[in-house]
């Protein structure tokens, strides 16, 4: 068991919330109504919430269709505009003036969009994009640095009820061609780089050579100018994206759509193959962005400026720094550059100077910033602070310790937030004006959603580790794998023969009923919060000529969480530089994210009789613990004893 593990076993700490402020959902008391509500009502409870909180077009009349289960329909017979709700009704509501998005970049420049500008210009994105041929349905790659330019294109193609899908800037071309051709996008908007430790992360070279091959259905490239790095252009396929949007008039009418309609694509990593496309649509995703940052966080549009430092290449980015914030009417803040950089305060420079009230990160940036030392937090003042948020992977005590006393001095309840790409938005998480909170738990499911812990046959467990569950549906729910339904039914709904969703994580209940995520029981690894596949990684070790075969564990880190562990077999004898080329190599497949740690050759594998890896041995040797799995099915005893003699 990790270390991280044995101390959240032993976490009897307990912190009521703070006193004097009224949150959105007051009381315990205020929390079990409304989950009872839930459970006695659920049509006219969801029903309630929709009408209250999203403006609709055609008003809907049924609350949910299962009847096709598990590809579950929600408000299905009403019709919206996501980037309506977002914008035009804050707009039209006298709020045009107030700040939509802050951005900061990495030099420090600052850019303030009001909603009457950021209306604007998400209308000429969204004309030149119809003029470029984008039609609803279609499907647009956004491969961008943290500029207002990428949640520009988000709001805009969903004025259009084009299908955005996100891909990571740091994602190699490879990875990039892979989405591309699985999504069959129309269109790509990139930037020519993005500024990143006081250089530039060049992107648009990428995205050429991600098109040099295959990628058939794309017709062009819109080009944001931004960091001003040298870039190829090819004609009638390039396009500069502020001469496409400098002729078109700032106003597009925004299009009714049906409230399944397909929203976003974003991929993530599974336990096999390659990563798969998860899809979720417009009426329910924006309902459950909009009510959690209300429950979750507490967030008040008027006076909050909330920031979530995720990429928007990741979920957390779409959820919580764009489609949350701007479905309430609120302020978010978006930083391009890393944490560290000039030096271990940025972050807390950031919430300074412009007095952000929620902070919403993940623990890896909390352990990375706590080791730097108390005095970065400590040279700036942040009084402005009154909620703070975590999410991507469990908390150890210490770090929630160190964010609850260093960063938020106490006076700042700490939600910590379990959910997935799959959920669309939080799950778990404390309310935090209501909800006792203890170091290292996500306490209890929001208002609404359905989630218990069971063992292997479904029963629920009253206290003690199982599986987590979702039973009923969520209107946040993904609505299916990209072009693979049979993917979808296997990954979610096979476990439990169609009656819960499967989320892939384990989870353990204490005596007081609160739930403690454990982390992933399927061969996913975490590694700063980011989801890869073993499978994927093994896959992109062994397209390198020199690998006969890999596999692909995790290993405990104090930083990471994970770090990734690489055991391989080679065709042909080690020499020195191998390590640092398979490296590379992974890097260039996937991405510099999914860099192996750690390399080791290895003569053979350990496989049990009938041919399988035995990845709990191997996750032992990788952490350097005593070998607890029973090695009794192993085919050939001597591997083990040469693979521990192989360390590095
Ligand atoms: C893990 C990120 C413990 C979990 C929103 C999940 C967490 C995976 C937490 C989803 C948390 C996320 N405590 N583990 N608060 N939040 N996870 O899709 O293993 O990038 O299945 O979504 O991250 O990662 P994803």
């Amino acid at each position: 068991m990790s270390e991280a593990i044995t101390t959240v076993l032993d976490e009897t700490r307990i912190f009521n919330p703070p006193q004097g402020h009224q949150g959105h959902i007051a009381s315990m008391q205020e929390y079990r109504t409304l989950r009872q509500q839930f459970e006695t009502d659920f049509d006219t409870t969801w029903r309630e919430l929709a009408r209250e909180h999203l403006s609709w077009r055609e008003p809907f009349t049924r609350v949910l269709n299962s009847e096709n289960a598990p590809f579950f329909r929600w408000f299905e017979d009403g019709k919206l505009n996501l980037s309506e709700n977002c914008l035009d009704r804050h707009v039209e509501a006298g709020l045009g003036e107030r700040t939509a998005i802050i951005w900061e970049s990495e030099a420090g420049e600052v850019r303030r969009y009001s909603y009457n500008k950021l209306l604007s210009e998400v209308c000429r994105a969204a004309n030149a994009m119809r003029e470029l041929g984008v039609e609803s349905g279609d499907r647009v790659i956004i491969y961008m640095p943290m500029i207002v330019e990428a949640a520009i294109a988000m709001l805009a193609c969903t004025r259009i009820g084009a299908v955005h899908s996100v891909v990571f800037g740091a994602f190699s071309p490879l990875a990039l061609r892979d989405r591309i051709e699985d999504a069959g996008a129309k269109l790509v908007i990139t930037a020519d780089g993005g500024g990143r430790r006081g250089g530039v992360h060049a992107l648009k070279p990428n995205v050429d050579e991600a098109l040099s091959e295959g990628c058939r259905s794309v017709a062009h490239v819109l080009v944001v100018r931004h960091a001003g790095n040298e870039v190829e252009w090819s004609q009638g396929r390039d396009i500069n994206w502020h001469d496409a949007l400098n002729v078109q008039p700032d106003h597009c009418e925004p299009l009714a759509v049906e409230s399944e309609h397909p929203l976003f694509i974003l991929y993530t990593s599974g336990s096999t193959g390659k990563p798969k496309g998860i899809l979720h649509s417009t009426a329910g995703y924006l309902l459950w962005a909009r009510v959690t940052m209300r429950w979750s966080f507490d967030f008040r549009p008027e006076t909050d400026i909330f920031w979530c430092t995720a990429d928007v290449g990741w979920i957390t980015g779409h959820t919580y720094s764009v489609y949350g914030p701007l479905a309430n009417g609120g302020t978010t803040l978006m930083y391009e550059g890393v944490p560290t950089y000039p030096d271990p305060g940025r972050l807390w420079k950031i919430c300074a100077d412009h007095g952000v009230t929620i902070f919403y990160t993940a623990p890896t940036a909390i352990r990375a910033l706590n080791k730097a030392g108390d005095e970065w937090p400590n040279k700036h003042d942040l009084s402005s602070l009154r909620v703070l948020g975590t999410v991507g992977e469990p908390i150890n005590p210490e770090a929630w310790m160190w964010y609850h006393d260093v960063i938020g001095k106490g006076r700042c309840p700490i939600v910590d937030t379990w959910w997935q790409t799959e959920t669309g938005g939080h799950m778990l998480a404390p309310l935090p004006f209501a909800t006792p909170t203890k170091p290292g738990s996500a306490t209890f499911p929001l208002p609404g959603i359905d989630a218990d812990i069971v063992d292997e046959a479904g029963l629920p467990i009253t206290e003690g580790g199982g599986l987590l569950i979702i039973r009923k549906p969520w209107p946040s729910m993904l609505r299916g794998v990209w072009g693979d339904d049979q993917r979808y039914i296997d990954t979610y709904w096979k476990e439990f023969d169609g009656r819960y969703y499967f989320a892939g994580d384990g989870a353990r209940r204490d005596e007081d009923g609160y739930f403690w995520v454990m982390g992933r029981v399927d061969d996913v690894l975490n590694v700063s919060g980011h989801r890869l596949g073993t499978m994927e990684l093994e896959s992109a070790l062994v397209s390198h000529e020199a690998v006969a075969e890999a596999a692909v564990v995790g290993r405990p880190d104090a930083i990471k969480g994970e770090a990734i562990c690489a055991f391989v077999v080679l065709k042909c004898e080690p020499d020195d530089s191998l390590v640092e080329e398979l490296r590379a190599h992974v890097s260039k497949e996937i991405g510099a994210i999914a860099k192996p740690d750690d390399i080791r050759f290895a003569d053979s594998l350990p496989k049990t009789r009938s041919g399988k890896i035995m990845r709990r041995l191997l996750r032992d040797i990788a952490a350097g613990r005593e070998i607890t799995s029973d090695i009794s099915t192993l085919e050939d005893q001597s591997v083990v004893q040469k693979i521990q003699q192989d360390r590095p």
